[in-house]
């Protein structure tokens, strides 16, 4: 994992009421729950006095109350009551379990993964989608590490392959480029793909002049991608870390052409009902692929059209302090 990052892991609406969920992120398993004022907190699942899942319990007067023998947790951790203790029994601190800092935004709940810091840094979501967007979507697991669920979606070569019945459909197998360009931790990669008619190579990447007219696609580390279908049509897939070998993707149709509620609803539900279908296209694939865990250097042969994979391999390993320098935009020999 990439540490000092707001990961995406939960859509905010599997919170609901103040019943606490447990789930599994970034190989840690977690309760989370609302408390009274709607703020969401974030707990070790493994209650201190006998191991318990807490999630397994009630929130009552904005503390996890676990199951077994009702110790109550707040926010930080800190057990606040020992009920066979008595009301007024001290509580040492070791009755703890470690806590989480978790944000609802966008519709999404975040979680801080590194160190505490008085001053976080912003929830990094695509500027444009911030508001004025409906959407819908849905989510499901794939048993891979979330690099190899990542790089399938910065996968511009294996369109007319894994996808020849739908997006991939023309037989545009020839790749241009890809350009790919980074703002921060933002990478846009413009998309060039044509039918080869056997006469011509592929562009370099530092030849496509006219890039920015091309269709462009946005990751934005560590963990989340947007397709800009057009300027009012996105869809956004985040990659929610289960552990080493399971990911939970949250796919999102973005859209603000139809502000008719019923029809807007309607709208979103059928276009996920095709997401869906391409996106289990590319599942069949993606689960073969060995190893199951993507690093910068892996015994692959890669080709100039696997550029923004290059590029989030390396940016990933640069945050990760394995790689020193920024390697940004090489070009092929
Ligand atoms: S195991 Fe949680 S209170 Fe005993
Ligand atoms: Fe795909």
């Amino acid at each position: 994992m990439i540490q000092n990052q707001w990961y995406g892991i939960l859509d905010a609406n599997e919170l609901k009421g103040n019943k606490p969920i447990g789930v599994t992120r970034l190989g840690e398993k977690l309760v989370l729950w609302k408390d009274s004022s709607g703020k969401v907190s974030c707990l070790f699942d493994q209650c201190c006095h006998r191991g318990a899942a807490l999630s397994a319990g009630k929130v009552i007067h904005d503390t996890i109350n676990c199951p077994f023998h009702g110790f109550a947790y707040n926010a930080n951790g800190k057990v606040t009551r020992i009920p066979a203790n008595g009301k007024n029994a001290p509580i040492p601190d070791r009755y703890s379990v470690n806590s989480y800092k978790v944000e609802e935004k966008y519709g999404f709940i975040w979680m801080w993964y590194g160190e505490e810091k008085d001053h976080l840094p912003e929830i990094p979501f695509f500027e444009y989608l911030r508001e004025g967007f409906s959407y819908g979507g849905f989510s499901e697991v794939w048993p891979v590490h979330y690099t190899r669920a990542i790089e399938n979606q910065l996968d511009v070569v294996h369109l007319p392959f894994v996808h020849e019945n739908s997006i991939g459909r023309g037989n545009q197998s020839l790749v241009n480029g890809p350009v790919v360009k980074w703002k921060d931790n933002l990478m846009t990669f413009y998309v060039d793909n044509v039918v080869d008619d056997g006469k011509t190579k592929p562009l370099k990447p530092n030849k496509i002049e006219d890039y920015k007219s091309l269709f462009s696609l946005q990751f934005q580390m560590p963990n989340m991608w947007q397709n800009r279908i057009s300027k009012d049509v996105r869809i956004v897939a985040i990659f929610a870390p289960i552990d080493d070998s399971n990911t939970r993707i949250y796919l999102r149709f973005y859209q603000k052409f139809i502000r008719i509620p019923v029809l807007r609803q309607l709208v979103n539900s059928l276009s996920n009902i095709g997401n869906k279908i391409i996106l289990h296209q590319d599942r069949r694939v993606v689960l073969t692929q060995r190893p199951i865990k993507s690093e910068l250097k892996l015994n692959e042969n890669l080709i100039q059209g696997d550029m923004p994979i290059i590029e989030y391999r390396k940016r990933r390993s640069m945050l990760k302090g394995e790689l020193k320098h920024d390697w940004s935009n090489p070009s092929f020999s």
